[in-house]
């Protein structure tokens, strides 16, 4: 996660979204140039499960409900919840495999759909109205956020990297 300086809770949670895009990006890379070589995206595989695991936590926990109490869009934040749950199914099947191969491809093919469309969501409606929300300090709840995240990175331990400097 960024240095805390400056951001608020919306600007973290997309620097979150940045970063997840570029493993997507890296697993696409390597299944591209080297197809056959599964086992060496399976690392990527599960730190990309790690990450969205704990954010989508962490937006459950603690932004989803902020937003609740000051907006008045249930159905919004309901819908993203029902997003959150597509992705934890794919997330929880490409856990459960084995080991690397085709079926990981293609379940990681399809939690890039959804993650994509939901990230969109996030940035285009949630984002927007969080940030015109005047009871809501983003800025607290960017401290609050942070603290829960490094929390669980803390508990998590096929997510060593994220703990001290990320990549973006
Ligand atoms: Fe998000
Ligand atoms: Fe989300």
């Amino acid at each position: 996660m960024p240095e805390l300086a400056n951001k608020d809770a919306c600007d973290l949670l997309d620097a979150d979204h940045v970063a997840v895009k570029h493993l997507f990006v890296e697993y696409a890379r390597l299944a591209m140039v080297t197809p056959d070589a599964t086992a060496d995206r399976e690392p990527l595989a599960r730190r990309i499960c790690a990450d969205l695991t704990v954010h989508a936590q962490v937006e459950e926990e603690i932004f989803y409900p902020a937003l609740r109490e000051v907006i008045d869009e249930p159905d919004l934040l309901d819908h993203a919840t029902e997003e959150h749950q597509q992705a934890k199914g794919l997330v929880a099947r490409i856990e459960g495999l084995p080991q690397a191969g085709p079926e990981m491809d293609e379940l990681v093919t399809r939690l890039v759909q959804v993650v994509e469309h939901h990230v969109k969501e996030e940035r285009t409606k949630i984002f927007s109205k969080a940030r015109s929300a005047p009871a809501l300090d983003l800025f607290a709840l960017a401290g609050a956020l942070m603290a829960r995240q490094q929390e669980l990175e803390a508990s998590t331990p096929s997510s060593p990297r994220r703990r001290g400097s990320r990549a973006s």
